[in-house]
């Protein structure tokens, strides 16, 4: 038994989304994670080998604070399993730490195989919340838009707390996405800047106040079909990261090449600090972006269309 999930990118909103502002995501189907379910030996217990980092979990074994160990157990028990004799096989090629939910898309493609494993589908609700508890140890304090962009695995305007919107924007957008090759856990950033939030929370509150209307005003672009006007909002929201600390030296020259190159925007996507930035582009400068990524270091270039 096979299930598959997505990577993701944060369009506009990241960080402000964990104090309560609106953020669009969008699925990545590029790059994906997969897990493989088959029958083992009788009393062979479940065994999940997470190929990416060369982890071997057995289920039941302590394992408290692993989240897909953790995710694996809470879908098991909502399906009324007791650690069956099954291997687990555990594969992405969505780069760890890297902003582009690698483990949201690991634990959504687990649920997804165990309960197909046992005979049914899980709807795209239970699977998010699912998801979450394991992105809370992942993330520290997620606002909750990983899980559900990879659970529903469609656009969505995400605002925590609230119901679910799945968006479409009124164009079509091409978006370049380029991994700086520096790792940077999401636990940390989200942590530093809840760190100065608890210190200087009025101008923390300011940010995330911009932050949420720029996402505001991304969304008003994109029902006008304004790529340009989207483009300076994605501009603006980097710089609004910037003040929040979570973006780098690298990511600010990526994003520059990016720029010169031709795009209409660009920012870095998910934590910062290292992880991958996103260009919004039109269908004449795709190349040039890519190649001009390239030429600048990127570890790996890739294209996703939003629609
Ligand atoms: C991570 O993809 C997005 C952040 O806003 C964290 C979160 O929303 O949980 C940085």
């Amino acid at each position: 038994m096979t299930a598959t999930a997505p990577g993701k990118i944060i369009l506009v909103g990241e960080h402000a989304v964990v104090y309560g502002r609106p953020a669009i995501a969008a699925p990545v189907w590029q790059c994906v994670a997969t897990a493989t379910i088959q029958a083992a030996a009788p009393g062979s217990g479940c065994t999940l080998y997470a190929h990416d980092t060369g982890q071997q979990l057995r289920l039941g074994e302590g394992l408290a604070e692993e989240p897909l160990a953790i995710v694996a157990r809470l879908a098991l028990a909502q399906l009324g399993l007791d650690r069956p004799d099954w291997q687990i096989d555990l594969r992405s090629d969505i780069p760890i730490a890297s902003g582009l939910g690698s483990g949201a898309a690991l634990s959504t493609a687990l649920v997804r195989a165990i309960f197909r494993q046992a005979g049914c589908e899980v709807d795209p609700a239970t699977l998010s919340a699912l998801v979450y508890e394991s992105e809370r140890f992942y993330h520290g304090t997620p606002s909750g838009i990983d899980n559900t962009v990879v659970a529903y695995g469609q656009p969505i305007w995400f605002l925590k707390g609230a119901a679910l919107q799945p968006f479409h924007p009124g164009c079509a957008l091409t978006i370049v996405i380029a991994d700086s090759g520096v790792r940077s856990p999401t636990k940390e950033t989200v942590g530093d800047v809840r760190t100065g939030w608890l210190q200087d929370p009025a101008r923390y509150e300011a940010i995330f106040d911009a932050i949420g209307e720029t996402v505001v005003q991304a969304r008003l672009a994109m029902e006008r079909g304004d790529l340009p006007g989207l483009g300076a909002l994605l501009d603006a929201n980097q710089s609004w990261l910037e003040e929040l600390a979570v973006s780098s030296v690298l990511l600010r020259r990526l994003i520059e090449v990016a720029r010169n190159a031709g795009a209409l925007g660009a920012k870095l996507s998910g934590g910062g600090r290292g992880g991958n930035v996103i260009a919004l582009v039109d269908a004449a400068a795709v190349d040039r972006v890519c190649a001009a990524f390239t030429a600048a270091g990127a570890a790996r270039v890739l294209v996703t269309r939003i629609e």
